[in-house]
C-alpha cells in the first residue's frame, strides 16, 4: 500500500507531512499565534453540534454539487489561499490548483504564493480566485487587480485579519526566514529529510513570485524580499479602501478573516459579495473565536444579502456539513491540502479529495439527505 493509501483521514495526511517536512516549514504550517488557544478551539468546538438524523428517507442518489458565487462546484470544499507553498512540496500551488480542477472546485491563489498570477491561471481552465491585500503603495494593487482581471480570475478576496503579522513563535524559535534560504541553524533538520532536502536544491528558488514579477513593486533596491513586503503591509487600511477596492474590481469580492456579526454587516454594506468567516486559522489574534461559534449569529446578521463561507478546523466530511447545514454556503480548507501536498503532492491532494467526497455522501446518507440544499438547522443538536 502507497503511503498515501494508508491515509484514511486528513490526519493521517498531518502525520505523514510531519515526517517528510523539516520541523521548522512543518511549524510553520502546523502553529498558531501566541498561545495557539484559537488554533486548538477551532477544532475543538465542532463536536459542540451533534447531528441529528432523520430515519427511513430514500438517500440511494447524494449530489454534492452546489453554486458558490454564481459558479457550480462539484463538492462544498474550496481551497483557501496559502503563501509559499512550494516550500510544502515542490509541485506547490500547480499540484493543489489541478487537484482543485479535478475535484471540482474553487482555488484561491495568495498573494504571497510561490507561482505567479499568471502561471497558475495556466494550469486549468477551472475556477480560479485570488486573495489580495491593500498594499501600502495602491499602484501595486492596481497592478494586481489587472493582472487577475487579465488572468481570467473569478473572484477577489481581500484578506482582512492581518493589518499586522500574528506573533508565531514556533518560527521566531526555529529561525525559519522568507522566501526560504537554509541556514546554519536548519542544517541538521534538513539533512534529517533528505527526500525533502532534495526536492528543495534541485528544483527552483521559492519566490514570492507575483512581487518578483511585478512592474510597480519596486524590490530592485531592496536588500530583501520579505523586508520590502512587512513594509508593504499597511495598518491603516480601513473600509473606505475596501469601497474603492470593490470599485475598481468591478467583479465579484469576498471579505476573508471576519468573525464579528457587526463587521460581516459593514461588509455587505460596502459591497461584498461574499464573507470567508475565518480567523487566519489561529495564526493571528489568538482567542479570536472559532469560526463555527460565530458562524449563525454571522448568517443572521447578514441575512441573505451575501454568501457565508467558513475555514478554520475543518476536518471531517461531519465538520462541512454543520457548517452548511448553519448555514454556509460552502467551507474552505487551509492546512489539510497542504498536509496532503507534503504527503504526497499532487496525487495526496486528490486522495484528500477522494476522502473528503466519501466522508460528506456517507454522512449524508446517515443523516438522511440527498443534497446540500437539504442541509438546514433541524439536522443540527446543541444539547
Ligand atoms: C500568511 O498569511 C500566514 O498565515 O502565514
Amino acid at each position: 500500500m502507497s503511503q498515501i493509501e494508508s491515509c484514511f483521514n486528513l490526519e493521517d495526511f498531518r502525520q505523514r507531512a510531519k515526517k517528510y517536512l523539516p520541523r521548522m516549514v512543518f511549524d510553520y504550517m502546523d502553529g498558531g499565534a501566541d498561545d495557539e488557544v484559537t488554533l486548538q478551539r477551532n477544532r475543538d468546538s465542532f463536536p459542540k453540534f451533534q447531528l441529528m438524523p432523520r430515519a427511513l428517507r430514500n438517500v440511494e442518489n447524494i449530489d454534492l454539487s452546489t453554486t458558490v458565487l454564481g459558479q457550480k462546484v462539484d463538492l462544498p470544499v474550496l481551497i483557501s489561499p496559502t503563501g509559499q507553498t512550494r516550500m510544502f512540496h515542490h509541485t506547490g500551488e500547480g499540484a493543489v490548483a489541478r487537484a482543485a480542477a479535478k475535484a471540482g472546485t474553487i482555488y484561491s491563489l495568495s498573494s504571497v504564493s510561490s507561482t505567479s498570477i499568471e502561471d497558475t491561471a495556466k494550469i486549468t481552465d477551472s475556477a480560479k480566485w485570488f486573495q489580495i491585500y491593500v498594499w501600502r503603495d495602491r499602484e501595486v494593487v492596481r497592478e494586481f487587480m489587472a493582472r487577475c482581471r487579465e488572468s481570467g480570475y473569478h473572484a477577489l478576496c481581500l484578506t482582512v485579519d492581518l493589518p499586522v503579522h500574528g506573533n508565531r513563535e514556533r518560527d521566531l524559535h526555529s529561525g525559519l526566514n522568507f522566501p526560504l534560504s537554509l541556514t546554519a541553524k536548519m542544517v541538521a533538520d534538513v539533512l534529517r529529510h533528505p527526500r525533502w532536502l532534495y526536492n528543495y536544491i534541485t528544483n527552483p528558488n521559492i519566490e514570492i513570485a507575483n512581487m518578483v514579477g511585478s512592474t510597480h513593486a519596486h524590490i530592485a533596491n531592496e536588500s530583501n524580499l520579505l523586508g520590502y513586503i512587512a513594509k508593504q503591509f499597511d495598518p491603516s487600511v480601513d473600509w473606505d479602501d475596501v469601497a474603492w477596492m470593490i470599485n475598481e474590481w468591478n467583479g465579484p469580492f469576498l471579505i476573508k478573516g471576519i468573525v464579528n456579526p457587526e463587521d460581516a454587516k459593514r461588509a455587505v454594506d460596502v459591497g461584498a459579495d461574499g464573507i470567508i468567516i475565518s480567523n487566519h486559522g489561529g495564526r493571528q489574534l489568538d482567542y479570536m473565536p472559532p469560526t463555527i461559534e460565530v458562524l449563525q449569529d454571522i448568517v443572521q446578521a447578514v441575512s441573505g444579502r451575501a454568501e457565508i463561507l467558513l475555514d478554520g478546523g475543518v476536518r471531517r466530511g461531519t465538520d462541512v456539513i454543520k457548517a452548511l447545514a448553519l448555514g454556509a454556503t460552502a467551507v474552505m480548507i487551509g492546512r489539510p491540502y497542504l498536509y496532503a501536498l507534503a504527503a504526497g503532492g499532487e496525487a495526496g491532494v486528490d486522495r484528500m479529495f477522494e476522502l473528503l467526497r466519501e466522508e460528506i455522501s456517507r454522512d449524508m446518507a446517515l443523516l438522511g439527505c440527498t443534497k446540500i440544499s437539504d442541509l438546514t438547522p433541524e439536522f443540527i443538536h446543541r444539547p
